[in-house]
């Protein structure tokens, strides 16, 4: 189904996620009915919603007639029938067990006309785990969102084994209009794309302080104040690039490549060999050498920014 063709959306699962992700479609514009088992979560969610938004307008970020209009979007109702009615793409953001997904995703497969979509945000799961009884295996999706999702913009946008392309595009184009920054994960596996990456983190956040390598204290604050810092404007990519480290002679850029994997999950040595054969091009990901030094002071001018946010210089 193209986008154009997605006029209305549900959501089922009212709880913490829930009504943010209607928000987001609130505010892009399209009518969104949100659905729970319970009428008292319904209320609940209505009046979150009614609070973010007004949040958002104290803080400057929309009108206060956008938040009208986007509070008179969202409709609730208890009855799974009614949103499946209702609605061409559906999320669902109900409780982490694959067998309630997989008797709702059931539902809504009987219950929805053919063309609507139906998409889950399961943080742990896979399409497999429950999608796989459901007869438009085609139109069946992952939208991942980051808590509190009316406010952090990235959304993984994952595929299952029979998720088609037009679904995977119509989809990622759909987090896009509504102004979410879709992230494309090309192939099922256990917690997609960024879980993984954060999950790395913790672990070995965890096993540092288990082994008495630091306080958790410390741990956090070092985490926040050195590469957190620099993390809204550049990942691990972008760092390669920006730190000039792929300027390193071949040897220091693979040997500091081997340090950091070193303890850390084992890599295949299919990917061994290929993040080898990458560092041995000595080549910037994203960056134009051409064009570093004005890639590293808009770096500068961003980081002193936000230094003076969040760290402010000590009054003279
Ligand atoms: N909380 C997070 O930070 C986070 C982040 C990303 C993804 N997720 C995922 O989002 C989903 C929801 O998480 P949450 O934190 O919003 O949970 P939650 O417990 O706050 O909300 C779940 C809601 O689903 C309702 N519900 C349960 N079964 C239902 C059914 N069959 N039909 C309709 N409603 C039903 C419950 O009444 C509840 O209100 C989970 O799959 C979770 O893994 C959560």
């Amino acid at each position: 189904m193209s986008l154009e063709k997605i006029k209305k959306v549900g959501v089922v699962g009212a709880g913490t996620m829930g009504f943010g992700i209607a928000i987001n479609f609130a505010l892009g514009g399209y009518p969104a009915i949100i659905s729970d088992i319970s009428d008292q979560v319904l209320q609940q969610s209505l009046q979150m919603v009614r609070s973010a938004l007004a949040l958002f307008v104290e803080e400057g970020l929309i009108t206060r007639q956008q938040a009208d209009d986007a509070i008179r979007r969202i409709t609730a109702t208890t009855n799974l029938a009614e949103v499946a009615a209702n609605s061409d793409f559906i999320t669902e953001a109900i409780v982490e067990r694959s067998e309630d997904k997989r008797e709702l995703f059931n539902k809504l497969d009987k219950l929805c006309p053919p063309h609507c979509i139906l998409a889950s945000n399961t943080s742990s799961l896979v399409l497999s785990d429950f999608g796989s009884e459901v007869n438009r295996q085609d139109r069946i999706v992952i939208t991942h969102y980051y808590a509190p999702p009316h406010i952090v913009p990235g959304v993984e946008v994952a595929k299952g084994p029979g998720t088609s392309d037009e679904t995977f595009d119509t989809t990622y184009d759909l987090m896009k209009k509504i102004g979410k920054i879709p992230i494309r994960v090309l192939k099922e596996l256990p917690g997609y794309l960024l879980n993984r990456i954060q999950g790395a983190m913790s672990r070995e956040a965890n096993r540092l302080w288990a082994e008495g390598v630091a306080s958790a204290e410390d741990i956090e604050l070092g985490v926040k104040a050195t590469f957190g810092f620099r993390m809204p404007h550049e990942g691990p990519m972008g760092h390669y690039d920006l730190a000039g480290i792929w300027k390193w002679p071949e040897d220091a850029r693979i040997s500091s490549r081997s340090r950091q994997v070193s303890g850390a999950a084992e890599l295949s040595p299919e990917a061994d060999e290929k993040i080898r054969q990458r560092m041995m091009q000595g080549k910037p990901w994203f960056v134009d050498p051409e064009r570093f030094e004005q890639a590293i002071e808009k770096r500068d001018r961003e980081y002193i920014r936000r230094l003076k946010q969040l760290y402010r210089p000590a009054e003279k």
